[in-house]
Order: C-alpha cells, then sequence, then structure tokens
C-alpha cells in the first residue's frame, strides 16, 4: 500500500507487487517457469490411512507440484510444507491462473531453494481444499461432500499421506523438510517420526506445542464462522458458504498474523474516503480486514477452515511420545529454527524452546515489524538463511 500526492492509501496490485519482487536481488534469478498440479492417490481400502482420531480414509487424493529433478541416489529432495490456507503452489506459475507461488521467491533456479541441484516437493495438507482430500472431497460412501463428517486428523496424520506420497516419487531420503507455521509443524512431525528419513528440518515461526493463546485465538475463529446463520451445521450447500462467519474468521487471523506496530505504522487512524458506504468502519484497518475476509472466502472453505485449525491446535510434537525436552533431545537432526521478534501468534521464545531442546538446532532470527506474516514477506532475509543451511546439510 502506498500514499499517494492527497495522502489516501493507494493499494497496489498483485501485478505490483509481483514487478517489485522481480526487481529485488531474489527476483533476479530463475523461476521454475510454468508449473502443473498433480494428483495421486495414496490409500486404497486394503492399505487405508487410518487417523489419529480413529477414523480411516480409503482413498486420499494429494495434489502435489514438483520442482528440478530428483538425483538417482533419490537424496537431493527437500519437501516444502505449507501453512493453514495455503495449497500445493509453492514456485512458478500456473498456465490457467498466472499467480505466482507462495514462496516463489525463494524456490527456482539459483533461488535460496535451488531447483538446479535439489528436488522441490510440495503437496496440499490432508484434509485441505486444493486438490487433496478434505471436507470438500466426495464421501465415497454417501456420494456427497464429506463436509463436517470429514474424520479428525491431525498433523500426524498430513504427514503420512506425505510420507507416502515421498515413497511414491522414489525419494529415498529428504534433504530437508521446510515450513513455517502450520508447515513448521510439519516439519516438526517429520523429524520426530521418520528420523532415518529426514536428514534436517527448518521450523519458522512455530512451537513445540499449540499454546493456550493460539488455540484460543483459533476457537474464537471457529466460533465466528458456527456463529453464521448460513453455517447450517456446517451442511451448508457449496455456493452458499457461511461467508460472513468465514470472513471475520480470517479478520481475527489476520489481526494475530500482524503486530502492534506493523498496523500502526501502515493504517494509523487513516480514514477511507467519505464516499464509500459499503464499510460499518471508514477506518482504513476496517478496511483491510474486510478486504482479506472476502478475498479468503473466494478461496477457501468453512468446513476445511475448522477442521485444519483443530488439527493445529492438536499439536503438539510430544504427544504420546514421552516428556518435551526428551523428546527434542532425541531429534538428532541438523535444524533451522527461525523466529520473528514482533510474531505474537508464535512468540519467539517457543522458537528458542526448541533451539534449547533440540540437540543440532541454530536459531535465525527474521527481522520483521511484519508479525507472524514475516515468513511470507520478508524473503531477502529468509533466502539468506535458507541458502546458508541447505549447503550445510551434508557437510
Ligand atoms: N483496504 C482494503 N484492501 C487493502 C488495504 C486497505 N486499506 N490495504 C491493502 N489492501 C489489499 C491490497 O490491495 C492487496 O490486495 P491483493 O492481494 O488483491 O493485491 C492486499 O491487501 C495485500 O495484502 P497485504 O497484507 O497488504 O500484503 P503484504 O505484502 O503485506 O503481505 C501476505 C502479503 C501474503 C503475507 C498477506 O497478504 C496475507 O495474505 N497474509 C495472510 C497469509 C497467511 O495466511 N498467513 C498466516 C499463515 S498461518
Amino acid at each position: 500500500v502506498k500514499r499517494d500526492a492527497g495522502r489516501r492509501l493507494v493499494h497496489e496490485t498483485w501485478g505490483d507487487h509481483a514487478a517489485l519482487l522481480a526487481r529485488t536481488e531474489h527476483g533476479r534469478d530463475g523461476s521454475v517457469g510454468l508449473v502443473q498440479a498433480r494428483v495421486i492417490d495414496v490409500a486404497t481400502p486394503a492399505n487405508p490411512l487410518r487417523l489419529v482420531g480413529g477414523g480411516e480414509l480409503p482413498h486420499v487424493a494429494v495434489a502435489y507440484e514438483t520442482y528440478g529433478e530428483l538425483d538417482a541416489a533419490g537424496r537431493n529432495a527437500v519437501l516444502v510444507c505449507h501453512a493453514l490456507t495455503g495449497s500445493a503452489h509453492a514456485a512458478g506459475r500456473h498456465r490457467q491462473r498466472d499467480v505466482p507461488g507462495w514462496w516463489d521467491p525463494l524456490i527456482g533456479p539459483a533461488k535460496a531453494i535451488d531447483t538446479t541441484g535439489h528436488f522441490v516437493v510440495c503437496a496440499n495438507v490432508l484434509g485441505g481444499c486444493y486438490g487433496s482430500t478434505g471436507p470438500t472431497s466426495l464421501d465415497p460412501e454417501t456420494g456427497r461432500p464429506y463436509g463436517p463428517d470429514f474424520p479428525a486428523f491431525g498433523v500426524r496424520d498430513m504427514v503420512e499421506v506425505q510420507r507416502r506420497l515421498v515413497e511414491a516419487l522414489g525419494i529415498r531420503s529428504l534433504k530437508s523438510v521446510i515450513g513455517g507455521s502450520m508447515g513448521g509443524m510439519q516439519a516438526l512431525e517429520w523429524a520426530a517420526t521418520h528420523p532415518g528419513l529426514v536428514r534436517s528440518f527448518v521450523a519458522i515461526a512455530v512451537g513445540a506445542r499449540h499454546s493456550a493463546w493460539a488455540i484460543g485465538l483459533n476457537e474464537v475463529a471457529r466460533r465466528a464462522i458456527m456463529a453464521d446463520p448460513r453455517w447450517a451445521g456446517g451442511r451448508y450447500p457449496v455456493s452458499e458458504q457461511p461467508e460472513v462467519g468465514l470472513g471475520l474468521a480470517r479478520a481475527i487471523a489476520m489481526l494475530s498474523y500482524r503486530s502492534f506496530d506493523s498496523l500502526e505504522a501502515r493504517f494509523g487512524r487513516e480514514r477511507r474516503a467519505a464516499d464509500d458506504e459499503s464499510l460499518s468502519s471508514s477506518f482504513e484497518i476496517a478496511s483491510y480486514l474486510e478486504y482479506h475476509g472476502v478475498k479468503l472466502v473466494r478461496r477457501f472453505d468453512a468446513n476445511t477452515y475448522i477442521a485444519l485449525t483443530r488439527a493445529m491446535d492438536d499439536h503438539d510434537v510430544a504427544e504420546g511420545r514421552g516428556r518435551l525436552d526428551e523428546v527434542l533431545a532425541a531429534m538428532h537432526q541438523k535444524a533451522l529454527v527461525m523466529g520473528i521478534p514482533s510474531d505474537v501468534l508464535y512468540p519467539e521464545a517457543e522458537q528458542r524452546r526448541l533451539v534449547e531442546g533440540l540437540p543440532r538446532a541454530r536459531y535465525a532470527r527474521l527481522s520483521s515489524p511484519h508479525g507472524h506474516d514475516g515468513f511470507l514477506i520478508e524473503f531477502t532475509q529468509l533466502a539468506a538463511h535458507l541458502r546458508r543451511f541447505l549447503a550445510e546439510v551434508d557437510a
């Protein structure tokens, strides 16, 4: 967002943003170009996915993208894990929709996660709504979308689905598993569950277990969805989502993704033009939150939001494994833990606790005023840390 001469806020379009990225250091490096998501089924009725919640799925579609080539030994793969509302589209562009991947500045030829030497994989999580099996998928038993009846699952189930994908792709050893926020939870679970398969991991803006604060925020967001009359117990028609509730959930989350200083510096007490009557409040911050709510409603599903936030709330890397300090001490892989001092959702103390407990972890601070969202904004710093870490993994 820029200010014009009249001090009104002017919204940059994504095109402006992409042009800006293209001018930066990482943007000068290559792009993976046009990419396409693929889908495979990693379960069969004879080999179903048994979920931590007790249910099972006879079929599990996984939508994924890959960039670069797998080497003959099957050891140069890097798995990138997305956050709550993300997708498998981490890099490059789609032919149909010219939207760059969510970590495009970091993944590509000569970029920090260099696709000339690495085989990069990103998959939409189990329970997601971007091509993998989740609440919007058809339940084979009823022929209707699972909706609120999608069986309960956790981050460990997401990892098991990815493990089956990794096996199907012929990967023998993962050089690294990398993710921020919910992606960081997956990285931690991968390292704890599959020590023989994962050589290193990067956990960004995440803790060893979901805190009361983060669970509370998710709970309020879920209640916002459920308070919408269109919620209908989760049995809403696809075209009639509880838009108000989901938009409100996003607005609550957006506040937790930013920080006092970031919002104050960007919006302060700025107001919109008097002729704009579409909003109940004239403050720019209200407009910003409403905009992001509407944007999410267009691309995401309310049942999915509820299911994924519940999986995040259950995240606890020590659950069923023993004392947290002992569990962390047993995770022997090289690790890079990154935190953002202005992150109010997963405060830096949570990453420090990880670094203190993990025997081979190093800490890197992303200095940013933008809070939790820093892991989707501070590309230059992220690039420097990731490049250095990946060079160290097998050294
Ligand atoms: N009123 C209305 N809209 C506004 C606005 C205002 N006052 N100020 C900015 N906007 C719009 C911009 O026009 C722009 O629209 P576009 O995306 O359609 O082009 C959009 O807001 C830009 O968002 P902003 O948050 O300002 O971008 P950023 O560069 O600071 O951050 C992201 C980029 C991707 C991190 C951020 O947009 C986002 O989506 N954050 C949430 C991601 C997330 O889920 N994080 C947590 C995972 S657990």
